[in-house]
């Protein structure tokens, strides 16, 4: 006898205890329906099936009176088996419908038969809720009982028939460590054959001590597998993945979770607001060469998402996992992880806020690394500096019209023939020189380096070529030669960075190009590789790696267009599991080889991404377009890197893509001050956008935005080693300082350096005023000091061209240094601080300090450290280390936020100082022409 399962409403049934019995012939039935319940048992010919009706469902009135009807006994059965399936239908509300139907489309009969229900919607054949869905208790794996291991317990899961992908994988082994308190990671893989995992460098190891009071709680259901994770304090499911089933067949992984709020952010690299869009939305995580823009995978990948829960308190997940994955949302709030390869190796982070959660997803991934004071300077590169004349004019420029410059930039330009470690010797032969040059005025100098290694070594010969192939460096085909794919240079192959002989031979030709051209830091582009052929110049095999059973949702359509074929072979594994890893392993190689070249804080920045990307590499967010909306985009982009923990990141300013306008730029150069990473590039058919190609207003506003950039170099530089030593976020959403003010939840238009500034930039064309919302708290104009006491409210602010609004919260202490048009010479510029008091009138801040180039300068104790502290009207310095880096250094200037009335007398070390301004509009005092050594503790007192 076969059972199977129906519910119904409580009311109409309670009085009644009812077991209705069939018997039945089931082929009758098989060959003109296939509703889910039957067929979710084996159904065996001629046996009999009890209908246990159970109390508790969400029939429609009208349904329940059909149901009725037709479970009078003397009604055919087909009767009954169509009421079973509109079952389906009430059953499972539209939003909770989780898709069985992902893999390919199904017709009715198909979906049937997978034992699933079919419901047509009349919904678009694209996006919206499926029509062919998992019924409740869909079987799956059957978990067996845990077993302690050295890191936790594991079970071993089986399924007694397979599921309907091809090669499924009937057992499976669940490993469950409760790494921290914070941290809890489950692993599903193959125990009878090893499957590919991603090689994640590992981190460096954290002190491991006794978990206690962990903030989750774990509940495993059996069968179908599945489990829960609560939040201990409040019993909130965090995750619940027994909403649809496990799938793990060899190329289709797949597995669900109920979400506890509609409020996720992450899943990156894509073109979107900060929060996700649940409607029926889906993200592809696939590295591909691709212009920003909406429903695209872009360049990198990032399955790690964030949720904000309703009260302020918030968790995360990571899904370590490098295959091509698509990540469907609904609005149940669930989402369902589809990959079509690895393992599946989730780590869950309980915060218990959102800061918290992506220092523990860093911990897992890496802290990111502490960039060169240099690389926060402005860099300026453009596709079309055609000759070191140019480039050298281009910076001139630049200097003659007093605008900052730390970096120049050539993009392919100075290469001979488009080859990467060589240069154009009559446009660019004198590129050693010009480097020289730039060194010598205190600029830095960074060219592009593309992976590509051009394979046409005839005539002349090409060393990174002819030696790579000498040294088996490339990705090969799959009958083992040298993959050949095409970019700029034309053919080429691509150095499989997954190769220890292709680390050492990179270095090589890193450190033989360097000897020649000193350059401080690449570029490291066109890394997720780019082809502009699909595949390789001989096509690619026709089979599974190529072509799997289920391909996300991609631009293409295909896993291998505009990239190498998926079965090129790499030393780690084939390039179907490594793709999204491409740009990470080159970033690594190229970092190290920097750091050995150059012994001093290497620079890189890429293209393409993954987690783990922040410890060797900063981000561009790619070929952006000059228009306002990518613009705006760009918010949103540069807050969710930081949350991936990639906090130097920035958009191209003025955009890359097109021709940008006067205004345009201005409000992009403007926002661009407040990116972690500035440099304005620009594409070569396009309109020059150099700041001194503007009118002189629109020079003035871009100029006095670099300017208060460069004279927040210290705050930024101490954010960055708060980045590098505690994981904390440079460029910071509203909802991670402010995590319990609803308002701020879902802000990407506005932004946060730190906990201390507010930037709220202009984002629409022709807008001279914007409404700024400021967080509950005091908040003041950064340039005058301009109260403003919120109760987390949107205020009017003026916005003229000439203007970008920031705000400094009260409470917090901003080190500042007088500008320069570099940092080599803003760096020995006289310190100031800007100390906002909060309502109570205190206030703090902190200033780290080094050499700003040297490696490890923390980690080696070679810096210095200030805390500086406001109360009782009186400002007191505390350094609490000194290495040297601040001798000879001085605090020239202090202004004061929020003094109630003017002071009758301001002390310095007890030293009456006269050169003061107070102004009573904006309680401010300013306090000039200080001298106080950096190195030495100081008071400064006014008197009210
Ligand atoms: C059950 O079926 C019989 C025979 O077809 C019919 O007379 C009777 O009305 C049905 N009962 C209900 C409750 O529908
Ligand atoms: C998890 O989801 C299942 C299926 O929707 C549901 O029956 C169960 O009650 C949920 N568990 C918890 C703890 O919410
Ligand atoms: C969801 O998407 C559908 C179809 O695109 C649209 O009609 C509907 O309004 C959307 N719902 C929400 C809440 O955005
Ligand atoms: C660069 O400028 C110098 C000085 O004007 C000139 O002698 C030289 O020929 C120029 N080089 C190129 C490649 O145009
Ligand atoms: C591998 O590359 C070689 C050399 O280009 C080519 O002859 C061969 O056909 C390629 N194999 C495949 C499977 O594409």
């Amino acid at each position: 006898m076969t059972h199977f399962n129906i519910c119904f409403t409580k009311c109409f049934w309670s009085s009644l205890s009812v077991l209705l019995t069939f018997s039945l012939t089931l082929w009758s039935y098989l060959s003109d329906y296939r509703p889910l319940h039957l067929m979710t048992h084996p159904y065996i010919k001629g046996e009999s099936i009890a209908l246990k009706v159970t109390p508790e469902c969400r029939l429609s009135p009208s349904r329940r009176l059909l149901v009725v009807d037709n479970l009078n006994r003397s009604r055919s059965i087909s009767r009954v088996l169509r009421a079973a399936r509109s079952l389906c239908e009430y059953n499972v509300p539209t939003e909770s419908r989780f898709d069985c139907a992902r893999d390919r489309a199904l017709s009715r009969a198909e979906c049937e038969n997978r034992g699933c229900c079919y419901v047509p919607l009349p919904t678009d054949l694209f996006g919206g809720p499926p029509w062919c869905f998992y019924p409740p208790s869909y079987p799956g794996y059957k978990m067996g009982s845990f077993v302690p291991t050295s890191k936790g317990r594991t079970a071993k899961l089986t399924r007694s028939k397979p599921s309907y992908l091809p090669r499924d994988i009937p057992t499976l082994q669940l490993e469950v460590a409760e790494e921290t308190a914070g941290r809890l990671h489950l692993t599903l893989k193959d125990p009878s054959s090893p499957r590919y995992e991603v090689p994640l460098p590992p981190p460096p190891p954290e002190p491991s001590s006794g978990i206690q009071n962990p903030l989750y709680a774990l509940e495993f259901h059996s069968e179908p597998f599945g489990f829960v994770v609560y939040r201990k304090s409040n019993g909130r499911v965090l995750l619940n993945t027994t909403v649809a089933p496990l799938l793990f067949a060899d190329q289709y992984l797949q597995m669900s979770t109920s979400l506890p709020s509609r409020l996720i952010s992450g899943l990156g690299e894509h073109y979107t607001p900060l929060t996700l869009d649940l409607n029926w939305t889906s993200v592809t995580l696939w590295n591909r060469d691709m212009a920003p823009h909406s429903n695209a995978n872009l360049y990198g990948s990032h399955p790690f998402y964030l949720v904000q829960e309703s009260d302020g308190l918030a968790h995360g997940v990571f899904l370590l996992n490098s295959n091509a994955m698509e990540v469907v949302l609904q609005p149940m709030p669930a989402l369902t992880w589809v990959s079509v390869g690895g393992i599946l190796d989730f780590y869950i982070f309980l915060g218990p806020d959102p800061q918290s959660v992506v220092r523990q997803y860093q911990e897992v991934i890496g802290y990111p690394m502490m960039p060169p004071y240099w690389a926060l300077g402005f860099h300026l590169c453009r596709w079309g500096y055609r000759s070191t004349n140019e480039t050298r004019s281009i910076a001139r420029r630049m200097r003659e019209a007093k605008f900052p410059l730390d970096v120049q930039w050539n993009d392919l330009d100075y290469a001979d023939k488009r080859r990467v470690f060589t240069f154009d010797p009559v446009r660019f032969g004198d590129l050693p020189e010009m480097v020289q040059e730039f060194h010598q005025e205190g600029m830095r100098y960074i060219l592009i380096l593309d992976p590509g290694i051009s394979s046409t070594s005839q005539p002349e010969s090409y060393w990174p070529y002819d030696e790579g192939l000498r040294r088996g460096v490339f990705i090969r085909n799959s009958t083992g030669q040298t993959l050949i794919g095409k970019v700029w240079p034309g053919p080429t192959a691509f150095p499989d960075f997954t190769n220890p002989e292709t680390v050492r031979w990179w270095e090589e030709c890193i450190r033989d190009f360097h000897a020649r051209v000193p350059v401080d830091g690449l570029w490291i582009d066109m890394n997720e590789p780019a082809s502009f052929i699909h595949g390789s110049v001989d096509g690619c095999p026709d089979t599974d790696l190529e072509k799997p059973p289920y391909v996300p949702n991609m631009i293409g359509g295909q896993l291998n267009f505009g990239t190498l074929c998926m079965s090129g072979q790499q030393n780690l594994s084939t390039h179907y599991n490594l793709h999204n890893l491409y740009g990470l392993t080159e970033a690594m190689a190229t970092y190290s080889a920097l750091l050995k070249v150059r012994r001093s804080r290497p620079f890189v920045l890429s293209r393409s991404s993954f987690p783990g990307l922040g410890r060797f590499s900063g981000h561009w967010t790619g070929d952006v377009r000059s228009d306002w909306e990518q613009l705006r985009y760009s918010v949103p982009a540069i807050l969710l890197f930081g949350m991936f923990g990639v906090p130097l990141v920035g958009a191209d300013v003025c955009g890359f893509g097109g021709n940008t306008n006067e205004e345009l730029c201005v409000r992009w150069m403007q926002l661009g001050a407040f990116y972690p990473f500035m440099r304005n590039h620009n594409d070569r058919p396009n309109a020059p956008q150099e700041p001194f190609v503007f009118g002189e207003e629109a020079q003035a506003a871009m100029r006095s935005a670099l300017l208060l950039r460069y004279s927040l170099l210290p705050l930024l530089y101490t954010l960055f080693h708060r980045a590098h030593t505690s994981a904390d976020t440079v460029a910071r959403p509203l909802f991670f300082e402010f995590p319990t003010d609803i308002n701020s939840q879902t802000i990407d238009c506005q932004f946060l350096w730190g906990s201390s500034l507010l930037i709220s930039p202009v984002l629409e064309q022709g807008a001279v005023e914007l409404s700024a919302y400021l967080p509950p708290g005091t908040w003041y104009r950064l340039h005058d000091g301009q109260p403003y006491r919120s109760k987390g409210q949107y205020f009017p602010l003026s916005a003229p061209l000439n203007t970008i609004n920031v705000h400094v919260r009260g409470g917090h202490i901003i080190p500042q240094q007088e500008p320069a048009l570099t940092t080599t010479a803003a760096r020995s510029n006289p310190f100031h601080l800007t100390v906002a008091l909060s309502a109570e009138g205190w206030a703090r801040g902190e200033l780290y300090w080094d050499d700003g180039d040297s490696l490890d300068t923390y980690e080696r104790g070679d810096y210095s450290h200030i805390l500086f502290m406001a109360g009782e009207s009186q400002l007191v310095s505390d350094p609490l280390r000194m290495n040297g880096a601040l001798d000879g250094l001085i605090l020239g200037q202090v202004r004061v936020f929020g003094v109630p009335s003017s002071p009758k007398a301001v002390k310095a070390n007890g030293e009456i100082v006269t050169d003061f301004t107070y102004s009573s509009d904006t309680m401010s005092l300013t306090v000039l022409s200080l001298s106080l050594p950096m190195t030495e503790e100081f008071t400064l007192q006014w008197m009210l």
